[in-house]
């Protein structure tokens, strides 16, 4: 089974978790297979709080209302994908570059469903490199602190976010204290957000394998 049909079936699976009101949508390829399936089931909801442009636009095409998140109280579910996942359901996100505000719609969120295939749960994060979205004047500054950390930062060149910045991607971290990490490189200056999540991880795991989606819940 490919890699998209495992995200597929994860996608379609975390409709379960649906249950009307204001859907908070993550990023990615993972995200537009839920999005189209959210969309057979529209009349269900009252709409979605979107992440990024590209979820807004698919959403719109797809019929489903956006709203603001300003315009909106705390969400009941938050669905996103990730680019890694460990046991504890703390993430790596930020591989579409949509990191800040997934972490906005996270945080403001009760119950966050992650969903991916089998590939993205490791045992320690780190080898996906970490995407780090920063103030285009502080990139410099921003990847000699990173260095210093034991990371390689690359520039994602030619990138700019949905929020007018660049995106840092660092190699060879092993993050083996994922809180602490989060809290180190979300306090340089210049730094927006680090694709970290794990001060608020995800609440439930859905991955797509060959022998259908597997759900985790946390103890
Ligand atoms: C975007 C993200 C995505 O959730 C992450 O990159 C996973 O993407 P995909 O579902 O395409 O594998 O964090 O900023």
């Amino acid at each position: 089974m490919s890699q998209d049909a495992m995200k597929k079936q994860a996608a379609a699976a975390a409709l379960a978790y649906v249950k009307g009101g204001i859907i908070g949508v993550g990023t990615g390829s993972t995200v537009n297979h839920f999005i189209d399936a959210l969309a057979t089931i529209k009349h269900q909801i009252e709409g979605a709080v979107s992440s990024s442009e590209a979820s807004t636009a698919r959403l719109i095409q797809h019929g489903i209302p956006v709203f603001d998140l300003n315009a909106v109280g705390e969400l009941s579910l938050y669905v996103d994908g990730a680019d890694e996942t460990n046991a504890q359901f703390q993430l790596i996100k930020g591989g579409g570059g949509a990191l800040t505000r997934e972490k906005i719609v996270a945080a403001a969120s009760q119950q966050f469903v992650c969903i991916g295939d089998e590939s993205k749960l490791v045992s320690v994060l780190g080898a996906f490199p970490l995407p780090v979205e920063v103030i285009p004047m502080a990139r410099s500054y921003v990847a000699r602190e990173l260095v210093k950390l034991g990371g390689t930062p690359i520039w994602r060149e030619g990138f700019m976010t949905d929020n007018g910045n660049v995106i840092l991607d660092v190699r060879h971290l092993e993050i083996t204290d994922p809180i602490h990490m989060e809290q180190q490189i979300n306090n340089l200056a210049g730094v927006v957000t680090v694709g970290i999540f794990a001060l608020r991880p995800a609440d439930v795991l859905i991955l797509g394998t060959p022998a259908g989606a597997k759900t985790v819940t946390k103890a």
